[in-house]
């Protein structure tokens, strides 16, 4: 598929919940946020009709993201239906990590290829004060579960927030190399104002050559982080409006205040 600028949209990310069991600063109020009525989540059925869709259409990589992905019931299986689908060739996912000790292996074997981990402090106390419920033991584990099943390669997302984990970035990065575990830096981002920057040796961020398109959990096709374009697929069915995701996917981006990291995933 391509849009009217001429690139080649071949890269789905979908989040699968709004949920997460953390409140990390830079992407939740404390609180939480307002979460979606379940009947509006999609369900796995239709989240593969999307998915099968868009590979008849050139979609060959997705990412999986939440909120907390593993927090949604029974992923494996969504992870399964997707690898079976005709065309799609790498599946990724994005998690804080907690829950990977329980589930790793079983993603692994239903085709899941690669995990990024969030890690932005080695440090109990800081994490726990960026992460707000998070207890850095647990992600460590996690980590270790999926170098253990094999899922290749484990990617960490260290977020830079002033003024918070600066001195952290050394450790990290020696416990990286210690693991072979690929690191990236990302700069603390904020959507409402527009601030956004390209993640290093990531895919994203630069509008050119975007090549993505995104699902939120309740069924929007949503064709540019920073444009507030978005098309519901229970209401105009999924071809249509990928053709609409399509044509209203922006040459740039610009700031807006209508999505959210809390329920788009990064
Ligand atoms: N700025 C940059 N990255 C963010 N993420 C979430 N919120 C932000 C933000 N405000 C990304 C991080 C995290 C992943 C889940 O989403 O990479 O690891
Ligand atoms: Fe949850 Fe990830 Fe957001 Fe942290 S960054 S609150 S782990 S979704």
């Amino acid at each position: 598929m391509f849009d009217r600028y001429n690139r080649h949209i071949n890269y789905l990310r979908i989040s699968v919940t709004d949920r997460c069991n953390f409140r990390c600063v830079y992407c939740m109020p404390e609180a939480g946020v307002p979460l979606k009525k379940h009947e509006d989540i999609l369900s796995f059925d239709e989240i593969v009709e999307v998915v099968r869709f868009g590979a008849k259409q050139g979609i060959t990589k997705i990412r999986i993201t939440g909120g907390e992905p593993l927090v949604r019931k029974d992923l494996p299986k969504l992870i399964l239906m997707i690898s079976e689908i005709d065309g799609i060739v790498d599946i990724g996912m994005t998690t804080n990590g907690v829950l990977l000790p329980n589930y790793a292996k079983e993603l692994k074997a239903a085709g899941l290829n690669r995990v990024n981990i969030s890690l932005d402090t080695l440090n109990p106390e800081k994490f726990r004060k960026i992460t707000r419920l998070g207890n850095l033991d647990d992600v460590l584990h996690g980590i270790d579960a999926a170098l253990d099943a094999g899922l290749q390669p484990v990617k960490i997302n260290f977020v830079r927030i002033p003024g918070e984990n600066k001195e952290d970035e050394i450790a990290v990065k020696a416990f990286c190399e210690e693991r072979n575990l690929m690191l990236r830096f990302i700069r603390q981002m904020n959507l409402k104002t527009g601030e956004f920057y390209p993640v290093k040796g990531g895919s994203g961020g630069i509008c050119s050559i975007c090549n993505r398109l995104r699902l939120t959990a309740d069924g929007h096709l949503v064709p540019c982080l920073h444009s507030k374009a978005h098309v519901n697929i229970r209401e105009l069915g999924v071809e249509k409006a990928y053709r609409k995701a399509i044509e209203l996917k922006p040459e740039k981006g610009l700031g807006t205040e209508s999505h959210e990291f809390s329920n788009i995933g990064g």
